[in-house]
């Protein structure tokens, strides 16, 4: 009786072995196709929540902001009577579902009101930045670019998408 169960008893292990380095490996093949798939999709549905700006961005802009801004919107964002907050419950909603490129617009071709050419389209672009920052969207590796063209391609998004970390 064992002579006949022996060889099995010995070749199970090595078949539940194999089993498992298949298993591995199609969880190996899965999860990187999962974050092929996720690289792919976030180069091409690019939002607030990308990543789309840098600190040092922010930084550059909170300065040309407090020159050339603050002086209605607030030091703070917070907005000052006919100048409205750029931070806050109304400001995200104004914008949700609309473009970095839409914000960016509206600020190259009418702020500051005296004056929309004295600051420029790169300080603007900044100056963006610091909002996103203030607005609490997270900083990334690459610059925001200066044209509306390459920023309409950034959606708005007030919230955080569930499927984006
Ligand atoms: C002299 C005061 C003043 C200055 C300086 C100023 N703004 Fe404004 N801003 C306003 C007023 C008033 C409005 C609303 C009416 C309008 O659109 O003209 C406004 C509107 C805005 C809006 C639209 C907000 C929304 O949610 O609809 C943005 C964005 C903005 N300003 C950004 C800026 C930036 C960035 C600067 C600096 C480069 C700046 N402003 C400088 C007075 C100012």
């Amino acid at each position: 009786m064992t002579a006949w169960l022996a060889p099995r008893e010995g070749r199970e292990p090595a078949n539940i072995q194999t089993m498992k380095v298949k298993i591995v490996a199609a969880l190996i093949a899965s999860l990187w196709t999962a974050g092929v798939l996720q690289s792919v999709r976030a180069e091409q549905a690019s939002t607030t929540w990308s990543g789309v700006y840098t600190e040092e961005q922010a930084k550059s802009g909170a300065a040309v902001y407090a020159k050339n801004c603050s002086e209605c919107h607030l030091e703070d964002l917070a907005g000052d009577g006919f100048a409205p907050a750029l931070k806050g419950p109304e400001f995200m909603n104004n914008w949700n579902s609309l473009s970095v490129g839409d914000l960016f617009e509206r600020i190259r071709v009418s702020m500051p009101p005296s004056n929309p050419n004295s600051v420029s389209a790169k300080e603007k672009s900044d100056i963006v930045a610091h909002i996103l920052k203030n607005a609490g969207f997270p900083a990334g590796t690459t610059e925001l670019g200066s044209t509306t063209d390459s920023l309409k391609a950034i959606k708005f998004e007030a919230t955080k998408p569930p499927l984006n970390h």
